[in-house]
């Protein structure tokens, strides 16, 4: 969490970083601030809680000119979101400023050192003890050019702080220059014409270049404007590619949309079908990934598949468990990525081990392939942020072309996860016992996907009354059985974190064995049950439910009109292979989230002490 911005170049910086902090915003809103290095080689520092715009009329009341500085947006870890644990952070002298994202861990012991050593504090953040370091070692320095300084003091606070870190450093004794460096947190390097810029994500600078180096963990950058060298912490060589973002600005603005959320959920005709485009093949009735990396023989001798992600990512991976399970009967395990990292699962050569991640950079999901990569194992990636570190460390995998996911809650990133996990399932199924005419029908299936996902969302007006009507609510049940326990709990997800409203997703059977006493007049509870071999069984956990006054939102296929006399609302998805189904049954559940958030007067895109992107533990 948190994102960074740094620029160095010819025009003004305040706007350029300003601009970038908005684009990042979704990685920690708490507060931001800027420092920038004015002619008269000082740091002109500006910083302010809450969100940006408080930066923004701050630097309206004080501006901060010149063309060289760095930036932050905060999601608070160590310190309340306050204007003194806003970074940029100072050092003792005052004339070097440090942006942080990550964690260090062993802040705590340098602090205390520090303090002896006479230096003072002014923030509670792990962050300042950082800047404090990076400056006693360049004002202890026997170097003489400046900027080999700055360099070396950072090679040589680095290595004595634990934890992760992408961080950007400026010094007023050094005009134009910045120096980078990253461990475990996202660092890229925009390459511009006279100018350089350092993010957390290239779509803080999409802007400005399309030319972009995603650095690699111990990587250490100098920039000036015309020129930058890249080397690791320890002095080493580095090899890095120069790639080009393949994202427009447009993609990531919200247009004629309200929300981003809005808009992503809109999108998803064109997602699913970016999904599996190019990977249908027709005269094998099979699926095509060729990221895998796999021969047909490695394929064919899977006996088990881990498949491991964090929130929705995770629940796409359930729903991925019964599709594999259904279409290609390979036992299929999910594993949530904070639990897998730490446990000791038993993994053998046979094991295919995915990790799932829309940013490919939640720390928790990295960590889980980096153990399984340890241990000797081939992880892949299904991820959607092309040149994020999953997609760059996995062993192969799935991207899931989406397009930039800007919304905090994950929308159309989980169909498409879902989409991917069935070509997988399809692909796994067809070399060993699944059937021409099965294949050939989920290809048929898939290919309708996106006009089905149409049909529903023209139903958003009608959910958008169903929030009206239950929008004070204390709470919400999620219901569904089979492919549709992952879908529930989903929704639920969707309806905590963005509307604030406790909801809790359950396996539909598991009502019995303790949440029945739960139900009440004033917690709806929201049944997924689309025609299919379960229905009757969701039917009589419906009538339970209604026995006890519960409120009941079902969620079913078109056609089947019974459920009209029995649920008190009735949301429609057209019919679709069971399989499928949690594809088109999550879109409601998004939009259902959605609109009691707007209802409720909720911050829909930037839900409270959340960011986008998970990158501390
Ligand atoms: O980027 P990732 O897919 O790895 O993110 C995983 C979760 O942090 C994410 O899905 C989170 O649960 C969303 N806010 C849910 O809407």
């Amino acid at each position: 969490m948190c994102g960074i911005i740094g620029y160095v170049g010819k025009a003004s910086a305040a706007p350029i970083l300003i601009e970038g902090l908005r684009r990042l915003e979704y990685r920690g809103y708490d507060s931001s601030g800027i420092a920038i290095l004015n002619g008269s080689n000082t740091i002109e520092l500006r910083k302010r809680s809450g969100r940006l715009d408080n930066l923004k009329d701050l630097l309206l009341e004080n501006p901060a000119t010149g063309s060289c500085g760095i930036s932050h947006t905060r999601w608070a870890t160590h310190g309340e979101p306050s204007d003194e644990n806003a970074h940029p952070h100072s050092d003792q002298s005052g004339r070097l400023a440090v942006v942080h994202n990550g964690v260090i861990e062993n802040y705590k012991i340098l602090k205390d050192r520090l303090t002896e050593e006479g230096h003072e504090f002014v923030s509670q953040t792990d962050s300042e003890v950082l800047a404090h370091l990076i400056g006693k070692c360049y004002d202890s320095s026997t170097v003489s050019d400046s900027k080999d300084r700055l360099v070396s003091a950072v090679r040589e606070a680095l290595p004595q702080v634990s934890g992760t870190y992408g961080i950007a450093v400026l010094h007023a004794d050094i005009p134009e220059f910045l120096v980078g460096a990253r461990l475990g947190s996202p660092l890229v390097l925009g390459l511009g014409r006279g100018e350089n810029f350092l993010a957390s994500d290239v779509g803080a600078i999409v802007t400005h270049t399309k030319d972009a180096v995603y650095l690699q963990d111990r990587d250490l950058v100098c920039l000036t404007p015309d020129d930058f060298n890249i080397e690791k912490i320890d002095g080493a060589d580095s090899t890095y590619e120069v790639s080009t973002v393949d994202y427009t600005p447009e993609q990531a603005e919200k247009g004629e949309y309200p929300h981003f959320m809005l808009k992503e959920i809109f999108e998803q005709p064109t997602s699913i079908g970016n999904a599996f485009r190019g990977r249908l093949v027709d005269d094998q009735a099979s699926a095509i990934l060729g990221g895998l990396g796999l021969t047909p023989r490695e394929l064919r001798d899977i006996d088990r598949i881990v498949l491991c992600g964090c929130g929705t990512a995770s629940h796409a991976a359930m729903a991925g468990e019964y599709i594999i399970e259904s279409l290609a009967r390979i036992p299929t395990e999910v594993e949530i990525a904070s639990e897998f990292r730490y446990r000791n699962p038993p993994l053998d050569k046979n094991t295919l081990v995915f990790v799932i991640s829309q940013s490919g950079e939640t720390i928790d999901t990295l960590a889980a392939m980096r153990e399984g990569q340890r241990k000797g194992h081939r992880v892949l990636g299904i991820v959607n942020s092309v040149g994020s570190t999953i997609a760059r460390e996995s062993d192969g995998g799935s991207y899931l072309h989406s397009g930039p996911e800007i919304g905090v809650a994950a929308t159309k990133s989980f169909t498409s996860q879902v989409t991917v996990l069935a070509l997988l399932g399809l692909l796994l199924g067809r070399m060993k016992h699944l059937s021409v005419e099965y294949g050939q029908n989920v290809l048929k299936e898939l290919r309708e996907l996106p006009a089905k996902v149409e049909q529903v969302l023209l139903q958003s007006e009608r959910i958008r009354q169903i929030a009206i009507k239950y929008n004070d609510v204390p709470a919400m049940l999620f219901l569904g059985r089979q492919f549709h326990y992952a879908t529930a709990l989903e929704g639920a997800l969707k309806m905590k974190e963005i509307s604030y409203i406790f909801a809790s997703g359950h396996a539909a059977a598991e009502l019995k064995h303790g949440i029945i006493a739960l139900v009440s007049e004033e917690v709806p509870s929201v049944f997924i049950m689309p025609k299919d071999s379960v229905y009757e069984k969701n039917v009589s956990t419906l009538e339970e439910v209604k026995a006890r006054k519960g409120p009941t939102i079902a969620i079913t296929t078109e056609g089947n009109t019974e459920l009209e006399e029995l649920a008190d609302e009735v949301i429609y998805i057209p019919p679709v292979m069971e399989c499928l189904s949690p594809i088109l049954a999550a879109i409601p559940l998004q939009l259902l989230s959605y609109h009691f958030s707007v209802e409720r007067g909720c911050d829909v895109d930037k839900p409270r002490n959340l960011a986008k992107s998970v990158t501390v533990e």
